[in-house]
């Protein structure tokens, strides 16, 4: 039985809790027995929702032992894993206490702001001889998992291009969003999902070209494009806009197209165009990859594997990117070389 510690329990811990419970419910030998929130409210359920409606099921908050600090929870509780769905600028100080406190850790995107904080937690890991694993959750989506089948099978040739796109409202439940210091604005906390699924799809581009602007005063780039340079002069293109008022809501999806054929996801279906033939619709299930992601993370450690979908050092590299996609975008939209 793994007993999971959840730390941070807003939009993203409410998520994971109602999917560890669904997971315990269909059989995994897995048991939240402590939950964390420096915010009292939280901790009995209070506080808003995020950018997508994740909610499927009511959390009996009685069932979980509860703590305002995370020093007094490690304290308290013989947890095997934390699961940490903190603000962004405090992924690395907590992961790190909570590696060396000898807990397993998974912790939601971004890994941290900087690549320097991203390699302080893996070497945490490392020293302690725990698994660390990052929430890039996209590596599990239904949808981006059939086009990473279609690019590693070689089903329709070399992708020669690739557009992704992301938007929604400007986030409003968690004010450190909005600060560029403790979220990094929507490049990086909103366009890393991207960012990285291109990572794990195609590999590191070699340069990047990012334009930004900001809309909301203090917060970093609020829209960016970037394009990626690949050797093989794959034309790949992200697009981030968290600034889509009005009834816009969220939408997320992504073109690609192959040397014998293509593929798109709107949001809600996958299409397939192959050159020859008529195009179909695969069926995918449609769960969230949330649900898909805390699976495998549990399971990979309950056969005591090690995560090799998400490794730290491969969701390390997508900070690389970002860090060069930041530096570009303060210098204009000029290429920059990313970190090999
Ligand atoms: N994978 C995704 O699709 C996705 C979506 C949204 C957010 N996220 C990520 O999840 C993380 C959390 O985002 P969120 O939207 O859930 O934020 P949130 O503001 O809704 O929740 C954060 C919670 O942490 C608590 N907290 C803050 N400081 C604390 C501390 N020192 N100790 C204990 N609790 C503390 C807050 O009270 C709050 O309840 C961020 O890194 C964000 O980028 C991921």
């Amino acid at each position: 039985m793994l007993k999971i510690g959840l730390i941070g329990v807003g939009f993203m811990g409410k998520t994971h809790l109602e999917n560890y419970i669904r997971l315990a419910q269909e059989g995994a030998q897995i048991q939240v027995v402590a939950i964390c929130d420096a915010d009292e409210s939280k901790l009995n359920g209070g506080g808003a929702a995020g950018n997508i409606d994740t909610s499927s099921s009511t959390i009996d908050y009685s069932k979980f032992n509860k703590y305002t600090s995370v020093e007094s929870m490690l304290a308290a509780e013989q947890l095997d894993v934390v699961d940490i769905t903190l603000p962004t600028f405090l992924h690395r100080a907590i992961a790190v206490q909570c590696l060396d406190a000898k807990v397993h850790v998974l912790c939601e995107k971004p890994m941290a702001l900087n690549a320097e904080d991203c390699e302080a937690m893996i070497q945490a890991a490392e020293a302690n001889g725990k698994q660390l694993m990052i929430g890039q959750c996209l590596r599990f989506w239904p949808a981006y998992v059939y086009l990473k089948d279609l690019v590693d099978n070689d089903t329709f040739g070399n992708a020669v291009s690739g557009y992704f796109y992301r938007g929604g409202s400007t986030p409003s439940w968690g004010p450190w969003v909005l600060e560029k210091e403790k979220g990094g604005g929507a490049l990086m906390d909103m366009h890393v999902h991207d960012t990285d699924a291109i990572h794990w799809l195609f590999g590191k581009p070699e340069a990047v070209s990012c334009n930004g602007r900001n809309m909301i005063p203090g917060s970093g780039y609020d829209i960016a494009s970037t394009s990626y340079r690949y050797e093989d002069g794959k034309i790949v293109n992200a697009h981030v806009d968290w600034t889509l008022q009005g009834d816009f809501g969220f939408e997320m999806g992504f073109k690609v197209n192959f040397e014998r054929g293509n593929v798109q996801f709107t949001g809600d279906s996958v299409k397939v165009n192959p050159n020859e033939g008529a195009g179909f619709n695969p069926e995918l299930s449609a769960d969230m990859g949330y649900y898909f992601q805390l699976k495998y993370f549990v399971e990979t450690l309950l056969e005591e594997k090690p995560f090799l979908t998400a490794t730290p050092r491969s969701t390390m590299g997508s900070i690389d990117i970002i860090e060069a996609e930041l530096a570009s975008a303060d210098n204009g939209g000029a290429w920059v070389n990313v970190k090999q």
